[in-house]
């Protein structure tokens, strides 16, 4: 949790951000994470479902830190994971086979064989996103002689109110299949015999959804399917609701991931369908607000009534600005510097990075002249380090981890000497 000193100093989990910092004599950018407010989070999902069978899975493309992912393994979650490489650290962080799920188009054959092969019985299911994928994980199941679980991705051709990069189940969308096609979907798993079975049925309807109607109209699409599925003779353990809980990015616009939660608890048991383990897969609502970045002021311009700050900090380190036009907050690490009669106090700065794009900003934000040396960019702990890149030579950004016992750690993995090593490697 973020919170200010009277004097206005930044603190994260109730340390001093800045002491943080030197601490673990961390340069910026960095970005430091709660780990305590992380788990909490998790903790409170997960006991929101009360007794009835749950999975709350972590979407570990939100934050895939093995430190984020251990926390969250011990709060109770399983994982939602989109590739073999994301599998692979849920596995080692501790996240069990039968509380995994591998969602996605084009899963590699490593993937689905790691899939298929973990554990006892593979994992808990294979997020099935075309007929054409139900053959290909058919004949990985032959191979290793193994039955593979499937569930089938649904596309319910809803639009979610969110941003159109990641609105993902409307009929445009490339994911999932349509309702139409279920039946044949659903003909090709029995056609496989023993190499398939049908465990469940999902939907991922959008990410940063700050209203309940899209998930909860995906909600009722699924459970009559289930229906319609169980009629036809099959028997179905799980439905996956998906992910896409938002967060509140300043506006002050969100709805608590346990209103989702409570909602499709309701619908999955006036369906009559309360047998079923009810999944969800946030990323973003475990972990978002629980990160920040930490930029120092590297320059500054002032052309023709423009004010421009420049960070250390570019868009190789916070994408979503870039790419999404998204806003994250921009403050002074603090604490305030009092001001001399006569400066002129706080003004309009367009905040940039260094890369070599004019899409390389971060907005508008008010700070106080003259400014601070070091700044913080609020809620980035999910989908910033993860979507990070080494564009313009530049290295990764430091990550720290406040644990929740207090203890500090530090991970500077892919530095710019990494990148020249491996530029000069080819
Ligand atoms: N399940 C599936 C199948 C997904 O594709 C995703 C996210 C999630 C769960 C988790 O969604 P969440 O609870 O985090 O909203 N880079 C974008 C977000 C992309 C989301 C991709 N899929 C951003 O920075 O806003």
């Amino acid at each position: 949790m973020l919170s200010r000193a009277p004097d206005g100093e930044a603190f994260l989990g109730g340390r001093s951000l800045a002491s943080i910092l030197d601490e673990v004599g961390a340069a910026t950018p960095a970005y430091v994470y709660d780990l305590g407010a992380m788990a909490t989070e998790a903790r409170e999902l997960v006991d929101s479902f009360g007794a009835h069978a749950q999975l709350v899975a972590f979407a570990v493309k939100a934050n895939s830190a093995g430190a984020v992912v251990r926390t969250l393994a011990r709060a109770g979650c399983g994982a939602e994971v989109g590739s073999l490489a994301e599998l692979e650290v849920a596995r080692i962080s501790g996240i069990e086979a039968d509380r995994m799920l591998l969602s996605g188009m084009g899963k590699s054959v490593a993937a689905i064989d790691a899939a298929i092969g973990a554990g006892a019985r593979g994992i808990l299911a294979i997020q099935v996103d075309s007929i054409d994928e139900l053959e290909r994980i058919a004949a990985r199941s032959r191979a290793l002689g193994r039955t593979a679980r499937v569930a089938l991705r649904v596309n319910p051709a809803i639009r979610a109110d969110t941003h159109q990069a990641i609105a993902t189940g409307h009929e445009d969308a490339k994911f999932g299949i349509l309702r139409a096609d279920l039946p044949r979907a659903y003909a090709a798993i029995r056609a496989q015999g023993e190499a398939l079975t049908l465990v469940g049925l999902g939907a991922h309807v959008g990410s940063q959804l700050v209203r309940t109607d899209a998930y909860f109209d995906t909600a009722d699409a699924l459970l009559t399917l289930v229906h319609e599925f169980e009629r036809g003779g099959a028997r179905l353990e799980l439905i996956d609701f998906g992910g896409g809980f938002g967060i509140d990015y300043g506006d002050g616009c969100f709805v608590r991931p346990r209103d989702f939660v409570a909602g499709v608890l309701a619908r999955t048991i006036a369906a009559g369908l309360e047998g079923r383990t009810v999944v969800v897969e946030p990323g973003r609502s475990l972990v978002g607000a629980h990160g920040c970045l930490v930029a120092s002021v590297v320059a500054t311009k002032v052309v023709s009534g423009r004010r421009w700050a420049v960070l250390d900090a570019g868009m190789n380190d916070l994408l979503r600005p870039a790419l999404y036009g998204a806003r994250h907050r921009i403050e002074p690490l603090g604490p305030r510097v009092a001001r001399r009669g006569g400066e002129p106090g706080a003004q309009l700065w367009r905040v940039v990075g260094p890369v070599c794009e004019s899409s390389d900003e971060f907005g508008e934000y008010e700070l106080d002249e003259p400014l601070p040396a070091r700044v913080l960019i609020r809620d980035v702990g999910a989908y910033g380090f993860a979507m990070a890149s080494n564009y313009n030579g530049r290295g990764l950004p430091t990550e720290i981890f406040l644990h929740e016992c207090g203890k500090l750690s530090v991970s500077r993995a892919g530095d710019a000497n990494a990148w020249i090593a491996q530029r000069l490697a080819t």
